[in-house]
């Protein structure tokens, strides 16, 4: 669990967010056809915010049995499903709207219904879970992750639930709903994607183990982190 153990971090630096988003689409592509050769389905947690967007775009031209694929988010803003601000609506338009994953297998967290419903909401559906097969994550430039802030709980505890309402988000919109960061440390494999010179103070606060929220991801199996050379410094 988090608490009990140090953050294992792999770095993959690449020379521009473009190589970054190639590798990282062929990637997921590569764990969804092993999870769906293992298992049969594949159990995915999208990213918030936008350095996903041309990943997701990417993964449009995957040649793989999108009936297999389950789709949850990590955090979501408490606007309306067509709110701009929605990272469901971002990730429907870069690319769930343009694949046949079953729509009962894509699952948005229902900000609409407010911090408190939404958490509870999507924390029951998510009891329901087998596994994740892969979690995916952006850091922002305070080194927070999914709607985990600093100065915030991060739900890093043996019994925290699964998700947590945020109602004072430093990052706009203030109410949110996010996968604590135990829920997130749940998968076998763990991605972060950073991209842009505006994460580099974070990446290095991050290098030198300061504790930032993306620190309080702490999978057995330890932490992929994407980076391109201009986050990287
Ligand atoms: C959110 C995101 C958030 C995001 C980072 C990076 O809902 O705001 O989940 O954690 O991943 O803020 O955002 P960018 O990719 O837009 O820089």
């Amino acid at each position: 669990m988090p608490e009990t153990h140090a953050q294992i971090r792999r770095w993959h630096l690449y020379p521009t967010a473009e190589d970054l988003v190639a590798h990282a689409a062929a990637a997921i592509g590569r764990i969804a056809a092993e999870a769906i050769a293992r298992r049969g389905d594949f159990h995915f947690v999208l990213a918030g915010g936008s350095t996903p967007i041309a990943i997701y775009a990417r993964l449009r031209d995957l040649d793989c049995d999108w009936s297999a694929w389950h789709i949850y988010i990590g955090d979501e803003r408490c606007v309306g499903p067509e709110h701009p601000e929605r990272n469901s609506r971002m990730a429907e338009e870069a690319w769930l709207r343009h694949v046949p994953i079953p729509a009962g297998q894509i699952h948005p967290i229902r900000g609409e219904l407010g911090p408190a419903r939404a958490a509870a909401d999507y924390a029951a559906l998510l009891a329901s879970v087998p596994r994740f097969d892969l979690v995916t994550l952006g850091l922002g430039e305070d080194g927070h992750t999914a709607s985990l802030f600093p100065d915030h709980p991060w739900g890093v505890e043996a019994d925290a639930p699964a998700t947590l309402a945020v109602t004072d988000s430093p990052k706009p919109p203030p109410e949110r709903v996010s996968l604590s960061a135990r829920a997130l440390s749940q998968a076998p494999q763990v991605f972060f994607y950073v991209a842009g010179a505006a994460k580099r103070d974070a990446v290095a606060r991050w290098r030198r183990g300061e504790g930032i929220p993306a620190g309080a991801i702490r999978p057995a199996n330890g932490v992929d982190i994407w980076v391109d050379e201009a986050a990287w410094g």
